[in-house]
C-alpha cells in the first residue's frame, strides 16, 4: 500500500482518479446502477483495500457479503488460475467437466437435510431465487408464493415481485407475478403496540393461515420465499419459533419452504447456513455470493425428488455454472474448512457485538444493535423512545465513514440500518480500527 492515506486518516473524496472515471461513469453508466462511496478500488488483499488514489480502506462490505474469504484469497487465485489455462468454458450442456459434478455434490453435503439432494448451478442470486421457484411450482403444480416484507430477492422480473422495498426497486416496472402474496415479517425492534417478539412472531403466522380462510387456498401455495436475515431490509433475526411454524405451515399444507441464504449465509451467522440457527431443514436453498469468492456463481440445493419433476431443458443457461466459477467455488468451500471459517465468524461476531453495544450504552442515536455472528446490524434513530428512523445521520455517518477508510454500507426499509458484511477473514486489529471509525463517525 503506498503514498495515499492509510485506513483512520482523513483524505478528500473523490480523490483526483476516481474523480476523473467518476466524471466517466456518469456519461457512460446508468444513474439506476447504484453506487454507495466516491472510490475506485484498484487492488484489495483479504479486509484492505486500496483506491486508485493509493488511498487505504477496511472493507466492512465484501462487495455486499461477496467476499467472505477475502479481497484476492491466493488459495482462490490459484484454483481459478489453474482452471483458466485449461479451458474457460464448455457449457456443461454440451460438453462436462467435472468440476460441476464435485462442487454439486459438496453442496449437497455442506447443506442441511439428510435426504437425497441435487444442485442446479445458475450465475446470480436471483436467478438461482428464479430456479427455486421453477422447481417448487412443477413439482407441486401450485402457482402461489408466499414472501415477506424487508426481504430482497433480486431484481429480475420475478425476483422483483419477491422483494419487499417500493422504491427504488419495484416501483414503475409493474405489474409483477400474479402469485406472489406478501406477509409481515417479525421486525422485533419495530414490533407494533408494545408487543414482544415473540407475539409478533406469532401474529406473522396468524396472518399467513388466516389468508388460507380469507384470500387463498393454502393449496394453490408452491412455496414460502425466505430470507430468514432481511439483508437488505434492515438485518432483523426473527424470533426461533416463528420460523419453526413457518416450517410446520409448509409441511401442513405441502408447500416448500425455499431459504434464500445468499446474503447470510455461507457461514457468516456463525454456523454454515442462518437457518441452521433456527433448527430448521429448508426444502430448497439458495446460496450464491461469497460462494464464489468474487466469481459469479449461484446454487439451487433442492430434494432429488423435487428436482425430478422438471423435465429435460427445463432448467438450465449457457454460463451456468462456469468451470472457472465452479473451481473457485470448490476452492472456496475447501478454505472454509480449512481455516474455520465458520468458527471464525462466530469469534468475530463476538468482538464487534460487544463492541457495538458499549457504542449503543454511550450513543443515543443507536437505537438497536442485533444480529447473530456476522450478521450485524445498528440501526440509527432520532429518539430512543419514538424510534424515528434517523437515515440522515446514517448517510452523514457512512460518509465520514468513507472519507476515513471504512467502507461501510447502510441498508433498511427506513435507510437507517448499519450493516457489517466485512470478510470473515478480517484480523481482530482491523475489525477493531474499522469499529473505530464508525466510533468516531457516530460521535461527531
Ligand atoms: C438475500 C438476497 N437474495 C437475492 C439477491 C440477489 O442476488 P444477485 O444480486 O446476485 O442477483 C441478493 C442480492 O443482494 C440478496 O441479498
Amino acid at each position: 500500500m503506498s503514498e495515499g492515506k492509510k485506513a483512520g486518516e482523513k483524505r478528500v473524496l473523490p480523490g483526483k482518479k476516481s474523480a476523473k472515471l467518476l466524471h466517466l461513469r456518469k456519461k457512460y453508466i446508468p444513474e439506476a446502477v447504484f453506487q454507495v462511496a466516491p472510490v475506485f478500488i484498484e487492488r484489495g488483499k483479504g479486509a484492505i483495500i486500496e483506491d486508485v488514489d493509493g488511498n487505504e480502506y477496511i472493507d466492512f462490505a465484501g462487495g455486499i457479503c461477496v467476499l467472505n474469504v477475502g479481497q484476492s484469497n491466493e488459495a482462490i487465485i490459484s484454483a481459478i488460475k489453474e482452471q483458466m489455462e485449461k479451458h474457460l468454458h464448455a457449457d456443461h450442456n454440451v460438453t462436462m467437466y467435472e468440476s460441476y459434478v464435485r462442487l454439486a455434490q459438496k453442496l449437497t453435503e455442506i447443506t442441511p437435510g439428510t435426504f437425497q439432494k441435487q444442485v442446479l448451478f445458475s450465475n446470480s442470486g436471483a436467478e438461482g431465487i428464479e430456479n427455486a421457484v421453477k422447481i417448487a411450482r412443477r413439482f407441486t403444480g401450485r402457482y402461489g408464493l408466499i414472501c415477506f416484507e424487508g426481504a430482497f430477492h433480486g431484481r429480475t422480473a420475478l425476483t422483483m415481485g419477491l422483494t419487499s422495498q417500493v422504491r427504488n426497486y419495484k416501483y414503475g416496472f409493474g405489474p409483477f407475478d400474479p402469485g406472489i402474496r406478501r406477509f409481515p415479517f417479525p421486525y422485533g425492534y419495530r414490533a407494533p403496540f408494545g408487543v414482544s417478539a415473540d407475539e409478533y412472531g406469532n401474529y406473522c403466522i396468524e396472518k399467513i393461515e388466516d389468508s388460507f380462510r380469507s384470500y387463498i387456498a393454502s393449496d394453490e401455495i408452491a412455496a414460502v420465499v425466505l430470507e430468514i436475515i432481511p439483508g437488505e431490509g434492515g438485518y432483523m433475526v426473527p424470533p426461533k419459533n416463528f420460523v419453526q411454524k413457518l416450517r410446520k405451515i409448509c409441511d401442513d399444507h405441502g408447500i416448500l419452504l425455499i431459504d434464500d441464504e445468499i446474503q447470510v449465509g455461507m457461514g457468516r451467522t456463525g454456523k454454515m447456513w442462518a437457518i441452521d440457527n433456527f433448527d430448521v431443514v429448508p426444502d430448497i436453498l439458495v446460496t450464491a455470493k461469497s460462494i464464489g469468492g468474487g466469481m459469479p456463481i449461484a446454487a439451487t440445493v433442492a430434494k432429488k425428488e423435487h428436482m425430478d419433476a422438471v423435465p429435460i431443458s427445463g432448467l438450465g443457461g449457457t454460463f451456468n455454472g462456469n468451470p472457472v466459477s465452479c473451481a473457485a467455488a470448490l476452492k472456496v468451500i475447501e478454505f472454509y474448512e480449512k481455516e474455520n471459517l465458520v468458527q471464525n465468524a462466530a469469534r468475530l461476531g463476538r468482538i464487534a457485538m460487544d463492541r457495538l453495544e458499549k457504542m449503543q450504552e454511550k450513543y443515543a442515536v443507536i437505537g438497536d444493535v442485533r444480529g447473530i455472528g456476522c450478521a450485524i446490524g445498528i440501526e440509527l434513530v432520532k429518539d430512543r423512545r419514538t424510534k424515528k428512523p434517523d437515515a440522515e445521520r446514517t448517510k452523514a455517518v457512512l460518509k465520514q465513514c468513507h472519507e476515513h477508510g471504512l467502507i461501510i454500507l447502510s441498508c433498511g426499509a427506513y435507510h437507517n440500518v448499519i450493516r457489517f458484511m466485512f470478510p470473515l477473514v478480517i484480523s481482530e486489529e482491523e475489525l477493531e480500527s474499522g469499529l473505530d471509525i464508525l466510533e468516531n463517525a457516530i460521535k461527531k
